[in-house]
């Protein structure tokens, strides 16, 4: 088996920034209500980019942090609930944008935890020799799916990418990954696909083609599956929670990483939080923050990370990984 190292990072924001109060002219909300519930103070909402189009620009960014030529790379995974299409996938836009045509692209779909998941999946690959360089990115247009009539969901969102090199290597790098799923949460988080219906059956209702979350069941679920997956992660690895420099947590909601450091009697100074500025991105939240968290030079060699995405599946996932950029 090999090792695989994180090499490089970038992310892209789209450049519209909508602040609390200007929900308040679409909803009954407030900045006072939205920022003590959830941190978020403001979030960027597409004003014409795809999803393709933020993940092209985070993977040209973390490709020139990699120094490395796209041709390099051999696997695209993209992460997303937000394709631009059903088919082609959003990872072969990326593949035509960045040029990189000796990749195999394909996306996947696990929600929030989606970088998670790729990221495991382009570990695999490389680990196990079939891979030496993938890009793996999470990307979401989530202001394309929000119900902008629901308070409950349009003030926790926002459009994102972020995107990592993963290489093989002879250093230790990524260590351990944590999947897990539970479809029996599938009703707790969900947005319908296309309307099921063919001149052969009964027409059915159309459901409006929108997020759905019931907010305090998933808040119940990840600030019990988070210290779990964390856990068990540091269970299977030689590492004990007071060595973990950062702990990035999937920015869904402040009060759930400060759950999780109560819960865990982990300093809360330890979790990286930029919600503030961009809201939930879900796929993108944890490759935007390590991007941010590298350029903000807060990563020194061999510092020890724990990575930890959940939402919608319901999915969750940890990686712990060794900086060794
Ligand atoms: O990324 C995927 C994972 N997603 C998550 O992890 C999200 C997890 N859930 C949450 O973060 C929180 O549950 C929310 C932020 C969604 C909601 O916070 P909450 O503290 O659980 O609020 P709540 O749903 O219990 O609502 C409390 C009150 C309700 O009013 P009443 O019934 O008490 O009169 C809501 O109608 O707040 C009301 N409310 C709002 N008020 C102003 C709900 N949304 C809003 C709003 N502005 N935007």
């Amino acid at each position: 088996m090999y090792e695989v190292r994180i090499i490089g990072t970038g992310s892209f924001l789209p450049q519209q920034i909508i602040k609390n109060d200007s929900l308040s002219d679409l909803v009954d909300t407030n900045d006072e209500w939205i920022s003590t519930r959830t941190g978020i103070k403001e979030r960027r909402i597409s004003s014409g980019e795809n999803t393709s189009d933020l993940a092209i620009e985070a993977a040209k960014e973390a490709i020139k942090d990699a120094g490395i030529n796209a041709e390099e790379i051999d696997l695209i995974v993209l992460a997303t609930s937000t394709p631009d299409f059903i088919m082609p996938s959003t990872a072969c836009l990326v593949q035509k944008g960045i040029k990189a045509y000796n990749a195999t692209c394909f996306d996947i779909t696990a929600a929030c935890t989606g970088f998670i998941y790729a990221l495991n999946i382009g570990y695999q690959f490389i680990r196990t020799g079939q891979s030496k360089t993938a890009l793996i990115i999470g990307a979401d247009t989530n202001s394309k799916i929000i119900d902008w009539s629901d308070r409950n969901t349009c003030v926790l969102f926002g459009d994102g990418a972020g995107a990592a090199i993963l290489q093989r290597t002879d250093k230790e790098g990524i260590i351990l990954v944590d999947t897990g799923s539970d479809g029996r949460g599938d009703e707790l988080l969900f947005c319908p696909g296309v309307h099921l219906k063919n001149p052969f059956m009964e027409e059915q209702e159309e459901k409006k083609q929108v997020m759905h979350m019931n907010g305090k069941e998933v808040f119940r679920f990840s600030t019990t599956v988070v210290p779990q997956t964390i856990e068990k992660l540091l269970q299977y690895s030689s590492y004990h929670i007071e060595d973990i420099k950062y702990f990035l947590l999937h920015q869904a909601n402040a009060r759930i990483m400060e759950a999780v450091a109560k819960k865990m009697n982990i300093d809360p100074e330890k979790f990286y939080k930029n919600i503030h500025k961009y809201g939930n991105t879900s796929a993108a939240t944890i490759p935007i923050a390590l991007n941010e968290m590298d350029k903000a030079g807060l990563l020194e060699k061999d510092d020890l990370l724990v990575l930890v995405g959940f939402g919608g599946g319901l999915t969750w996932g940890s990686a712990l990984v060794k900086w060794n950029k």
